[in-house]
């Protein structure tokens, strides 16, 4: 037998050689954009993980476990609305008053007493005639302002004007409130300054 030595045609043909073919460009700075806009939206609407958003409940009355419980006492942020639907249009939002029209009630006297029982009178039957307030005085009248409020309501108007603009006064109690509109016995003339200084503060 010819032993011709076999010959590998393997040899002959050059090793498959892998090649390289680079990811596009595009590709990699779409992923980098969808990546950026995910964690974006996710940062934004997500919650963190916060228990508070993703807690096990279902309904508005079940979240309200989650909510502070409402302030003992007067509520100034109810007051606060108040005063600006039947106040604020004379005295001004920043309680500063407005020249013919109504004196400030930011470091009045009147409103900083340390009794309310004078207080208390001017919005459920008005003032009129002179009065001087922070040194400054004046001779107009005011309408009984307040008086279509509940106790509970005045208490809070007025708390939040005793406690805003830097006043800083006790809150005035829905007790405080009755007992002076039970004292008024159904009065509705406006008091002079005169009258209200003959009453306890
Ligand atoms: C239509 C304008 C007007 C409105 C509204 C009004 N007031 Fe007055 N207020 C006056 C005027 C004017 C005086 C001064 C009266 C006077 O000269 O005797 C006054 C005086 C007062 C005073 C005593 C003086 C001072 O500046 O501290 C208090 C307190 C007061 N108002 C509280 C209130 C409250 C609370 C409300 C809302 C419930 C209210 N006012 C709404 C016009 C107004």
């Amino acid at each position: 037998m010819n032993a011709e030595p076999k010959t590998c045609s393997a040899t002959t043909e050059a090793d498959p050689v892998s090649e390289t073919t680079t990811v596009p460009m595009w590709l990699i700075t779409l992923a980098l954009v969808l990546l950026f806009l995910g964690a974006w939206v996710f940062d934004l609407r997500g919650g963190w993980f916060e228990p508070k958003v993703y807690g096990p409940y279902t309904s508005v009355a079940d979240a309200g476990r989650f909510q502070p419980p409402p302030p003992d006492g007067p509520d100034v942020k109810r007051g606060k609305v108040l005063f600006e639907q039947n106040c604020a249009l004379c005295h001004g939002n920043d309680g500063m008053g407005k020249p013919n029209q109504a004196p400030p009630l930011a470091g009045s006297e009147w409103v900083l007493a340390t009794g309310v029982n004078r207080l208390i009178r001017i919005p459920l039957v008005g003032l009129n005639g002179p009065i001087k307030v922070n040194g400054q005085d004046w001779n107009l009248q005011m309408a009984a302002m307040g008086a279509q409020y509940s106790d509970d309501q005045l208490s809070d108007l007025l708390s939040y004007i005793r406690s805003a603009w830097g006043n800083k006064a006790s809150p005035v109690t829905p007790e405080q409130v009755k007992k002076v509109r039970d004292d008024l016995k159904g009065r509705s003339q406006a008091y002079t300054v005169d009258e209200l200084m003959k009453l306890p503060e």
